[in-house]
């Protein structure tokens, strides 16, 4: 059943999420907000555009001037300000102006670089996000985080830009491989884990279902993270309180991404990051030795990485000060109060995060 949630701030409706099985509805939602007669660059990478860029470009057509494809080789290595040059350029080549779109179509990659170019081209022109990972539909095309990273600092470079629409096509679902599917996972059990423990149980309950891709629950567990989202970039879009709370997991996530130069992908170091500071928040007293176990192995039903081999805990404890977060005065660590309830605690000593690393490194009695 398609279904449409509406971002509100301060009061006043900012954009919709429309979720819907196919793009059929894409031209209208786009005519409705007087996208008709402009251009339309639909930036994608080298995944993405095979499977679905010809697809939205036909259904376009007709209603804008010009509609082009621009395309990026797929992967975080792309996430850089070359790849932002090259876009920007093909804007101009085909004379873009402040009143045309931004169509960014694929996974978190492409939603960050082509958001960041739409953010900043002529100061500043439309973007929609029409996500097609897991990731991007649960998470990062939602509540207007743009940016690139700068060498091995994520997501350094970077603005705030709202979409106009969020438009998701559960159906894409389908065409991921599975190891991107369940690292979209990842941030889904964040939720659940985070603010909602009886979305947690439903996540559990429903594995058999996640597993086959049932059309009807997936459509259920996007929407469910959406309005997650929603709720959090409603009270704080610019993350100066609560909206911290969604990087449970990303800060010792982050370093072993760096650390292992994007070898993993970014849902499965969030993956593992929440494994450790579950742990660190046990070793807390927060959670029981029952539930520290519970949180951690309900990632392993889902493919989702519980250790973590051939790392220097020590280096990526190092990592986690330079992290961008970490930066902007000193490491907001989040932890768990309990399964469904996140906090912000700014008081983790390295020493702790070192522990928390510790209890991820493999070792053959840690699978
Ligand atoms: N992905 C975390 C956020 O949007 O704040």
């Amino acid at each position: 059943m398609p279904s449409t949630i509406t971002i509100n701030m301060n009061k006043k409706p900012i954009y919709d999420i429309k979720i819907e099985n196919d793009f059929a509805a894409l031209p209208e939602a786009l005519k409705a907000l007087g996208f008709e007669g402009k251009r339309a660059a639909i930036v994608s990478d080298s995944n993405v555009t095979p499977l679905y860029a010809d697809e939205v470009k036909g259904l376009l057509e007709g209603m804008f001037s010009e509609v082009f494809i621009c395309t990026f080789e797929a992967g975080e290595k792309s996430k850089n300000m070359d790849t932002v040059m090259q876009l920007l350029k093909q804007f101009v080549e085909h004379r873009m102006n402040r009143h045309d779109l931004v169509i960014a179509l694929g996974g978190g990659v492409v939603g960050d670089v082509a958001g960041f170019c739409a953010a900043i081209y002529m100061r500043g022109i439309d973007v929609i996000q029409v996500p097609t990972s897991l990731l991007a539909q649960v998470d990062s095309s939602v509540g207007g985080k743009t940016g690139v990273d700068l060498d091995a600092y994520k997501n350094m470079v970077g603005a705030f830009k709202m979409p106009r629409l969020v438009y998701i096509n559960i159906s894409t679902l389908k065409s991921l491989d599975v190891r991107q599917y369940y690292a979209g996972m990842g941030e889904v059990m964040k939720y659940g884990l985070i603010m909602d423990a009886s979305f947690y149980e439903w996540i559990i309950s429903k594995m058999y279902e996640i597993h086959d891709r049932d059309a009807d629950i997936l459509e259920e567990m996007v929407a469910h993270c959406c309005t997650c989202k929603q709720r959090i970039v409603e009270r704080d879009p610019h993350e100066e309180g609560d909206r911290a709370l969604l990087n449970f997991g990303h800060t010792i996530g982050h370093a072993i991404e760096k650390y292992k130069e994007f070898e993993l992908l970014h849902g499965e170091c969030v993956a593992l990051g929440c494994v450790a500071a579950a742990y660190i928040s046990y070793k807390r007293g927060k959670l029981s030795t029952e539930e520290y176990y519970e949180v951690r192995d309900m990632f392993v039903p889902f493919k989702l990485p519980i250790s973590v081999d051939n790392i220097d805990a020590e280096k990526i404890a190092e990592l986690t000060r330079s992290d961008k977060k970490a930066m902007d005065g000193g490491i907001k660590f989040i932890l768990l109060k309990r399964v469904g309830k996140a906090y912000i605690d700014t008081a983790v000593t390295q020493e702790e995060i070192l522990e928390g690393i510790r209890e991820i490194e493999y070792r053959e009695d840690n699978e």
